[in-house]
């Protein structure tokens, strides 16, 4: 059989590996990209490529050995200058290479959002220099946000709560940028009540969305997410309304995570992801098409009559604490056994090495009858059954 799509997966994570599982069950033929060997996509992939997808060059040999119908970016590390070369030549990249470009730098969306498309934001300014970043602090005001612009999983990201400390952040985002530009952003800090993910399917039939998705995030990376959350009305809108501008902006098709402040009424853009977002693996047991399923189908340009959710759901993240080569998880009975009212389900993304706060599993929760909270203290449960014993340790 020819495959429905020939698909190049640009990051090879557990999002690509659920990604690359819902393309192939439409029939695409997935080649799974990133640094590694054995990545977690690659395990379930028709094809694979190891590479650094910051080489410009090696990038290109690989679109050019593989010819694929649809380029899909899983991770922001990518040289999104060959995406846009190539995007030019007429390949398709998902869901455009300018999303991809935009994106990876705080600074290129920020400006669009704000500046462009007059979303409200925290209030915010850009530095490069330890002395601009002293001005932009007074004038930001305390308690900010530090961010370098091109970084990602809260790395080099802190929070200033008093002048003593700007020397430090500003130490600490160097240290944690990626790329060759020293620029950080200072914005302002935002008390907000929640934050959510909207995911907002961009598909020739016009915009859709998910119900918001609610999470809590430590150290840079999710822990746990749930949906739906509670949200005003006029609330929701306000996000359904930003979130449509900025995916019509970007364009092209596909699934986008469009990450938002809610304090009180008031609904602040914070950030997006043109591609499946960590907080919403909650869609793996909460909708009836996850997010993977739902970017497919946006790319393959295949219908979407509904999006359906089954219940309260959410997930709760397994987390490594070290460097380990030889390790195994244990406790996937206990985590998976009956609990009244909610249904448990468990993903282990099978990375080869652990390192600390590396994600190596999602504990999934669905209380078809019960509230948010509910779920989230069945995944919280479940995960907490689940353990990594690293080798050489006495259980
Ligand atoms: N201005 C802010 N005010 C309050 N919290 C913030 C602010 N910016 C970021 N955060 C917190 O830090 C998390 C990660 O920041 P984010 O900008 O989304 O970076 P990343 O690209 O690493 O996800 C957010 O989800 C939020 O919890
Ligand atoms: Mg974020």
């Amino acid at each position: 059989m020819r495959p429905v799509a020939r698909i190049l997966l640009l990051g090879s994570g557990e999002l690509g590996r659920e990604f690359t599982i819902a393309a192939k069950r439409l029939g695409a033929y997935v080649i799974a990209c990133d640094s590694y060997e054995k990545a977690p996509a690659m395990q379930v992939a028709d094809d694979y490529e190891v590479l650094s997808m910051l080489d410009d060059e090696a990038l290109a040999a690989v679109i050019e050995k593989h010819r694929p119908d649809h380029i899909v970016p899983e991770v922001e590390a990518i040289r999104t200058e060959v995406l846009l070369d190539f995007e030019d030549k007429g390949y398709s990249v998902v869901p455009s290479a300018r999303a991809t470009m935009l994106t990876m730098n705080r600074d290129r969306i920020r400006d669009v959002a704000a500046n462009e498309l007059g979303l409200v934001t925290s209030r915010f300014l850009y530095a490069e220099t330890l002395e601009e970043m002293r001005a932009a602090v007074k004038t930001v005001g305390i308690p900010c946000v530090v961010k370098p612009v091109m970084s990602s999983s809260g790395k080099g990201q802190s929070i200033v709560t008093a002048e003593e400390a700007v020397d430090a952040a500003w130490d600490y985002a160097v240290e944690g940028m990626r790329g060759d530009r020293q620029r950080v952003i200072v914005e302002a800090f935002i008390a907000f009540d929640y934050e959510i993910t909207l995911l907002t399917i961009r598909t020739r039939q016009g915009v859709l969305f998910c119900e918001p998705i609610g999470h809590r995030q430590e150290l840079g990376d999710y822990r746990e997410s749930w949906q739906p959350t509670p949200m005003s009305k006029t609330a929701l809108a306000a996000a359904q309304d930003m979130a449509r501008k900025v995916v019509d902006d970007l364009g092209g098709y596909g699934l986008f995570g469009v990450e938002f402040f809610v304090a009180g009424e008031q609904v602040i853009f914070s950030e997006l992801s043109p591609r499946p977002h960590d907080t919403g693996m909650v869609t793996l047991i909460s909708q009836n098409l996850t997010e993977f399923d739902l970017h497919a189908r946006a790319i393959l340009g295949l219908p979407i009559p509904h999006i359906h959710l089954n219940g309260a759901s959410a997930s709760a993240v397994l987390l490594a604490d070290r460097h380990a080569e030889d390790f195994r998880i244990e406790g996937l009975a206990e985590a998976l056994a009956p609990a009244p009212g909610v249904e448990t389900d468990v993903r282990l993304f099978s990375k080869p090495v652990t390192r600390p706060n590396r994600r190596m599993g999602v504990a999934l929760a669905l209380a078809r009858e019960g509230t948010a909270d509910d779920a989230r203290a069945a995944a919280r449960a479940a995960v907490a059954k689940l353990s990594i014993v690293y080798a050489g340790e006495v259980q």
